[in-house]
């Protein structure tokens, strides 16, 4: 077959997969839609082992299957979208991979705003999650370049955790909500109204108003590839009340089934969830 051909046959299989799509979205939104997915892309150097590929090539792979997924989410209605890409754990790799993880972060968020990207196609605003200052230059201006022009797309919100562990989101927060606490002490003895309310100096709103994942409500489903059950530091503080879905499948071959499949556990548990947040 020619190229031509070979072209026109693949965008036909693509508009009958998406017709198919729609259709199983549309029964699928009957019952409750997830607001918020969270998904920790497992398995990108297997499968590249799989494959015979080098790592980095497990990694683009990784990347295109989350673009599809997010393309999958935002049609199903789902606002939220969050990925665990990269966790402060993972600098402990090779000098050589993050290196090259972080170069192909660098080349794909600076893709992430270009004209016919899923960004713009979808009004997405973009915020990168975690100790940015530990990313190199390059990745951290990238990163602060995305958040920046994406400010004011508001139809859906993609979460990208980098440079994340939930310790460092837990222990950053506490830190951030005690020296505001301290600082509005200060202002009060300053004017002489004094601070009586010593029991409680910090609670958990003030906590979770400090959180990196502030801009997002908890997650509905955290999903897993590769088979761990693990939540591997991603999200411990929100996910009480989230079904974790962890499909066989390494990450690069995650498919928009295993989406459908988490979404109908959701909305199996929907009411049972609801009712224990009630009573907590
Ligand atoms: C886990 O697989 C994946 C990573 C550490 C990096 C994933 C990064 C991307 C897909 C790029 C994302 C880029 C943006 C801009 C969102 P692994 O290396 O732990 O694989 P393994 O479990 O097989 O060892």
């Amino acid at each position: 077959m020619d190229k031509g051909r070979t072209n026109q046959a693949t965008q036909m299989f693509e508009n009958l997969g998406g017709i198919l799509r729609k259709f199983i979205f549309s029964i699928l939104s009957i019952g409750p839609v997830p607001s918020h997915i969270a998904f920790i892309m497992d398995g990108n150097r297997r499968y590249a082992k799989k494959q015979n590929l080098i790592d980095g090539d497990g990694h683009r792979t990784g990347f295109s299957a989350l673009m599809n997924m997010l393309k999958y989410c935002y049609e199903l209605g789902t606002k939220h979208v969050t990925v665990y890409a990269f966790s402060i754990d993972n600098f402990k790799r090779s000098p050589e991979e993050v290196q090259s993880i972080m170069q192909l972060m660098q080349e794909k968020i600076e893709g992430l705003i270009e004209e016919e990207s899923i960004v713009n196609r979808y009004g997405i605003r973009v915020y990168f999650l975690g100790d940015l200052k530990l990313l190199n230059k390059p990745v951290r201006l990238a990163a602060e370049r995305a958040m920046g022009a994406t400010a004011k797309n508001s139809k859906a919100v993609l979460s990208i955790c980098i440079a994340y562990t939930s310790l460092d989101e837990i222990t950053h927060a506490v830190q951030e909500s005690v020296e505001e606490k301290c600082d509005e002490i200060r202002v009060l003895n300053t004017s002489g109204a004094g601070y009586h309310h010593r029991e409680h100096l910090i609670n958990v709103t003030d906590i979770e108003e400090h959180m990196y994942t502030a801009v997002a409500p908890n997650p509905d489903i955290i999903i897993r590839t590769s088979g761990e059950t693990r939540l591997s530091n991603f999200l411990l503080w929100q996910s009480a009340f989230c079904i974790l879905y962890s499909p066989s499948v390494l990450w690069p071959e995650i498919s928009v089934w295993h989406l459908v499949w988490a979404v109908l556990d959701f909305q199996r548990n929907y009411s049972y969830l609801e009712e224990k947040k009630k009573q907590a």
